[in-house]
């Protein structure tokens, strides 16, 4: 099958599009025949080797992390899907491979494509999708009525959370940049902050936020949220909490202990909640998030689509920072 993928880690040129062994369905997965993939800030960070000592992979490596697709042939233990089914999912972080023409996606992770839209659109959907849920619902316990901050409104985390903060009856904050402005109020955004004309640190008490920025961002939104708040961030490094779960090795741990200690000891200070967020799949999840583009709650902005052929191009687009939703690899 093609595929794109690495033999070594570097920069964009090391991302080769070529011929990969199709993938054999253990008794748990799926074999889907993959009608996109999406392009997340994740696939640029492994190919860069940045993050291989949290996520250390055999070379080479087919990235990709999120897909749609067709169930092509299940194994023995399967049950929910059946060839056929069209379906989106999250891959498992130990297994991703999403930009090829086949992946293998675990039963458990997976959920029925939306019916209302378009399958290759439906591939942004679940990395993204997940993370703003998770995030919103379970570590940062959003409720009706309370003020919630997201960073990077119009991207592809952004504009999901925007629109599952209105849902959820939340009065919503984005920060985007001028040109984003009528994208995040339609999604439903009540207030939507240039970053780079004004600064959000006038507004106090915010409930919850969503740090899609890391650095002083994350600094600044944790001085700004009320005691007993919440504050997320999917963007800093990962917490010594969160990389002992991982049985990450000890001494970067320690290290980890030691580049957080800003975060960890202003919200302290603050008495807010911080956590650092790794999404996970979770089909249930998923679906849910699905029924919700199906009711017509939730809608997905698509940048642009780009042909397997270019997958170098479409990391390089989401690299430059300033994708408009969510940017989708074609095979
Ligand atoms: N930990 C996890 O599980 C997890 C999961 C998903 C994503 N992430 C991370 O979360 C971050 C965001 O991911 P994404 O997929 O949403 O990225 P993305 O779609 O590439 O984000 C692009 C958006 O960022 C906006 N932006 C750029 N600089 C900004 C700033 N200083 N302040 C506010 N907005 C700014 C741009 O808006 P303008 O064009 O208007 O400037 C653009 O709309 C990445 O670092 C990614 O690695 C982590």
């Amino acid at each position: 099958m093609k595929a794109a993928y690495i033999e070594r880690y570097g920069g964009p040129e090391r991302l080769t599009v070529g011929e990969r062994p199709t993938p054999s369905p253990g008794a748990n997965d799926l074999l889907v025949k993959v009608a996109a993939a999406s392009v997340n800030p994740i696939d640029f960070k492994l190919r860069d080797g940045k993050i291989k000592s949290m996520l250390p992979y055999a070379l080479p490596l087919i990235l990709g992390n999120d897909l749609s697709g067709t169930v092509h042939s299940v194994g023995a233990a399967v049950t929910r899907f059946k060839p056929g089914d069209r379906v989106v999912a999250r891959l498992a972080k130990e297994r991703i491979g999403a930009f090829a023409e086949f992946a293998l996606v675990a039963q458990g992770d997976a959920a029925f494509a939306p019916s209302s839209m378009d399958l290759i659109d439906a591939a942004g959907l679940p990395l993204a999708g997940l993370t703003a849920f998770q995030a919103l619902f379970e570590l940062g316990q959003l409720q009706s009525g309370q003020t919630l901050l997201v960073h990077a409104g119009a991207g592809g985390v952004g504009h999901i959370a925007l629109q599952l903060g209105r849902e959820a009856g939340a009065r919503v904050i984005a920060t985007a940049s001028e040109k984003n402005r009528q994208r995040c109020l339609d999604l439903g955004a009540s207030e939507v902050i240039d970053y780079r004309r004004e600064r959000f640190d006038e507004r106090h008490n915010v409930d919850v936020v969503l740090d899609t920025q890391g650095g002083q961002t994350l600094l600044r939104s944790i001085a700004i949220t009320r005691k007993g708040g919440h504050v997320i961030s999917i963007s800093a490094l990962p917490t010594p909490e969160v990389a002992r779960a991982w049985n990450v090795a000890w001494p970067l741990r320690q290290a980890l202990r030691f580049l957080t200690r800003r975060e960890r000891a202003l919200a302290i200070k603050c008495g807010v909640h911080y956590h650092y967020l790794f999404m996970r799949p979770d089909g249930a999840q998923l679906a849910e998030l699905v029924r919700r583009v199906d009711a017509g709650t939730l809608r997905l902005l698509i940048d642009k689509r780009y042909p397997l052929d270019q997958a170098a191009q479409a990391l390089a687009h989401v690299e430059a920072g300033h994708a408009a939703g969510k940017v989708l690899i074609v095979p």
